[in-house]
């Protein structure tokens, strides 16, 4: 059974928009499963470069169909000026898929993700600002917007008003701030409807016929699994699950369909937003990680926090994922150092701990133990199998392979698409 689940190890940001349109021309559908325009991959097709957010990346494989499924948050706007953004330069958008499951981030959930930020001062958690956290809530709080609910007036008004019931007490009697009409949105939300309306689809029922017709499914994780609601560095964390089980709850498909977990792992590591991150450096070479892996948000433009190889925190994804595989990317940006370090243990109150500790307060108090790793000084971007990599890259690939605890089948050496190296095949 072809299903395969494409997700970050780390803290997002690893580069799946590459891996995903590496397996792009043989995939049937790409399914995005939680998340929203949170996200942001940059694929890069030829000499073409395409940052997209909401959007699968499978879009822009021809054969491929796009799927958003029940578990995303879809900000409508967002997603229709990303398809004519596409439209505009060419790519065909016409077989994507929308789970009418799909909750909507509407404009007061951005409006409360925006103050909520604000008001937390120094606490605050470095959303995106996109209304994320606030439409998760409101679909666990069942007053949230679906897709489907475009498609009934009556129902939407109910829904809105329930939804602006207390938000506007919030906003104007706590955040100081003007109430937001129930009207205004109505309308708005209706705009968007027709335009929709293409899209919308019973996708849990489109997808698990396509797997029983031998077809190759990919779902394609946003963000990261330190980023997980669940299994993240709470409260420093996105408000969905981007770990492999969020695959299964976000599309409506079952675990035993799932043929293999693919973790994507950066050889150095990143994090945007507040939170902990023991390898963070504030030297001259997390600043030489940062220009030369261009580590700048490509949703927010926000530089990327950076740091040295963490073994702890792929351990930690290897388990909690069940991962089968990883795709380590980005190996060319650690070309021309003497020596890499790499974070093989923590030392938390003078106690070297191997395993990622799951309380916060000794995750806030841990220090990297690092060994040093030789490093290698050709240019690697033109390899093409293991063995094209000089010796110490070879070496440095296995260490962490042998430290994370699952086969690396594919090292990416250069952006490009054609830059990478596969050790076993996915399919
Ligand atoms: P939110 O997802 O906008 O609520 O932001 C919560 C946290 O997740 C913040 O630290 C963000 O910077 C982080 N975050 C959200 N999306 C991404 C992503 O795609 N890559 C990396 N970090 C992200």
């Amino acid at each position: 059974m072809p299903a395969l689940v494409l997700l970050g190890a780390q803290w997002g940001d690893e580069g799946k928009g590459k891996a995903t349109d590496l397996l792009g021309g043989s995939v049937d559908y790409v399914v995005r499963y939680q998340g929203g325009n949170n996200a942001g991959h940059t694929v890069v097709v030829g000499d073409q470069k395409y940052a997209l957010h909401l959007l699968p990346s499978g879009i822009l494989s021809p054969t491929c169909v796009p799927v958003i499924g029940n578990g995303v948050v879809v900000d409508p706007s967002v997603l229709l000026s990303e398809l004519s953004g596409l439209n505009e330069r060419g790519v065909d958008t016409s077989k994507l898929m929308i789970s009418g499951n799909a909750h909507i981030i509407t404009p007061y959930n951005v409006t409360v993700d925006k103050v909520t930020e604000r008001f937390l001062g120094k606490r605050k958690i470095g959303t995106t600002g996109r209304g994320i956290g606030p439409t998760y809530a409101d679909k666990i709080n069942r007053v949230g917007i679906r897709v489907q609910d475009l498609y009934d007036e009556s129902i939407l008004t109910q829904k809105v008003e329930a939804a602006l019931d207390v938000k506007n007490q919030m906003l104007t009697k706590l955040y100081n701030r003007r109430a937001i009409a129930v009207e205004q949105v109505v309308e708005e939300l209706l705009g968007y409807a027709e335009k929709l309306a293409p899209y919308v689809a019973d996708t849990v029922l489109v997808l698990n016929q396509a797997l029983e017709e031998d077809k190759v499914v990919l779902f394609e994780g946003g963000q990261g699994t330190l980023l997980d609601i669940d299994h993240g560095t709470y409260p420093f964390v996105t408000s969905s699950n981007p770990t492999a089980g969020g695959a299964c709850t976000g599309s409506g498909v079952g675990p035993t369909k799932i043929s293999r977990v693919i973790g994507i792992l950066k050889a150095y590591t990143t994090r945007v937003g507040a939170g902990p991150f023991p390898t963070e450096l504030f030297d001259a070479d997390g600043e030489a990680l940062r220009r030369i892996g261009g580590e700048r948000g490509v949703t927010t433009g926000r530089d990327r926090r950076c740091g040295w190889f963490d073994a702890v925190i792929a351990r930690y994804a290897t388990r909690v994922n069940g991962l089968t595989d990883f795709f380590l990317t980005k190996l060319d940006v650690l070309t021309g150092w003497e020596q890499i370090p790499v974070c093989v243990a923590y030392e938390i109150d003078g106690k070297r701990v191997e395993e990622l500790p799951y309380s916060q307060t000794d995750f806030h108090h841990a220090k990297p133990v690092y060994e040093n790793l030789p490093g290698w000084s050709e240019d690697i971007t033109k390899a093409k199998s293991f063995s094209d990599l000089p010796k110490n890259a070879q070496n440095y690939v296995k260490a962490l392979e042998e430290m994370s605890g699952a086969p690396i089948s594919a090292i990416g050496v250069g952006p490009g698409r054609d830059e990478t190296i596969e050790v076993n095949s996915f399919l």
